[in-house]
């Protein structure tokens, strides 16, 4: 029996490699979790339609964020992943059609790529999330909170960032939280280091297996407030710049400018997400980011989208509503704010749907934390 599923298997990968490229397959092989699902609720009937677009479209889109590739073969392969990107695409946009999904950026990479290069949230330990200390947010009341709310408009949120080819996702949302906890407190904006974090953050978990921060191979906000509290605090980014690579480490703690005291992890539940939202400042979040390659712009909500984390990103604020073509109902969302600077979704943002039939899309509501306590440092320049 199982000899027998072997070679089947084996006779339907022989086909795939004779009907597709190569790097069709290994992006098909590479998105996991989510393409048997997608593969059965919509057909391949717009396939060939794909292909004789994507010459034109692969064309525009090299002219648009200036791609060169090292010879022929290289941009034959990267249009091909560039089609199956495309093809991808439209599959996304049927399966999350209040979003605009399409050509981004990251067109030209696999799946696989995509997600080793410019995600980087390591894979938690069950035990370990908290590092240890007893960090559970106390549950806050969530009558009279606002319908909609957006800390960008209050001043608490800096530029978006670009963390470019480095798994460091996990040191933005980081400083991003600490740079609006410190807003709250101070009533002025620091710009924070992310390098610093990269270069200098190895703590691990409170837990046996004992997974640790490690730069652009990926880290976590918990363990990263954890190593804040240790060290002292977070230096400007204007004085440890982002460089993209780990280095080795130029911690200099009497240019610390942002401290953490305390940090606490959110439940899985919206309205203590809001409450905590509006009371202590932006929320370190973490996502699953698969419908992230291809979108555009709009209120994200896939009819299918799997739970696993593997994005640190910034929840900045939340709205009762999204605009969305007319035929489709109207969802409430989260605001977030991305890495991958604004030449990305919405000026480097993304929305995803909300609401008590949307709980907790891709992941988003499952962990959550937040800087609940911050020292300032007296030192001003
Ligand atoms: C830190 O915050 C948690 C709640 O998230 C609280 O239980 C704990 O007592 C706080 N620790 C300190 C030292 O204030």
């Amino acid at each position: 029996m199982a000899r027998h599923r072997h070679r089947l298997a084996a006779a339907a990968a022989l086909l795939l490699l004779l009907l597709s490229s190569a790097a069709a397959l290994s992006s098909s092989a590479a998105e996991g979790e989510e393409d048997p699902l997608i593969e059965q609720v919509v057909g391949d009937g717009e396939e060939e339609d794909a292909q004789l677009d994507a010459e034109a479209h692969f064309a525009s889109f090299e002219r648009r964020f200036g791609r060169t590739y090292r010879d022929a073969g290289e941009r034959a392969y990267r249009m091909s992943v560039f089609a199956a990107n495309l093809r991808r695409a439209r599959r996304h946009q049927r399966l999350d059609p209040t979003a605009t999904h399409g050509v981004t950026k990251f067109s030209d990479l696999t799946p696989g790529e995509f997600r080793d290069r410019f995600l980087g949230l390591r894979r938690p330990s069950l035990e370990g999330l908290v590092g240890g200390e007893p960090h559970e947010a106390p549950i806050l009341p969530t009558d009279g909170l606002p319908d909609d709310f957006d800390w960008r408009e209050h001043g608490a949120v800096g530029p978006v960032k670009d963390q470019g080819s480095c798994g460091s996702c996990w040191s933005f949302s980081t400083s991003g939280a600490l740079e609006g906890a410190h807003f709250l407190a101070t009533g002025k904006l620091e710009v924070l280091s992310e390098q610093q974090m990269v270069d200098c953050d190895h703590e691990c978990d409170a837990s046996e297996s004992r997974a640790c921060d490690s730069g652009c191979n990926g880290g976590l906000m918990t363990t990263a407030f954890s190593y804040l509290m240790k060290s002292g605090g977070l230096q400007s980014e204007k004085d440890y710049p982002y460089a993209g690579r780990e280095n080795t480490c130029k911690f200099d703690k009497s240019k610390i400018v942002a401290q953490v005291k305390n940090f606490s992890v959110i439940s899985v539940n919206e309205d203590q997400i809001a409450a905590n939202l509006v009371k202590h400042g932006p929320l370190a979040i973490a996502i699953n980011a698969a419908y992230m390659q291809t979108y555009i712009g709009g209120v994200s909500c896939p009819f299918i989208c799997g739970r696993h984390l593997d994005h640190g990103v910034l929840l900045v604020g939340y709205g009762s509503a999204g605009y969305a073509p007319i035929r489709f109902k109207e969802k409430p969302y989260w605001i977030i704010k991305n890495s991958w600077g604004e030449n990305w979704g919405e000026k480097g943002y993304y929305k995803i749907c909300r609401g008590p039939h949307d709980k907790n899309k891709c992941g988003v509501d499952s962990m959550v934390s937040s800087v609940t306590a911050i020292h300032t440092s007296k030192k001003e320049e």
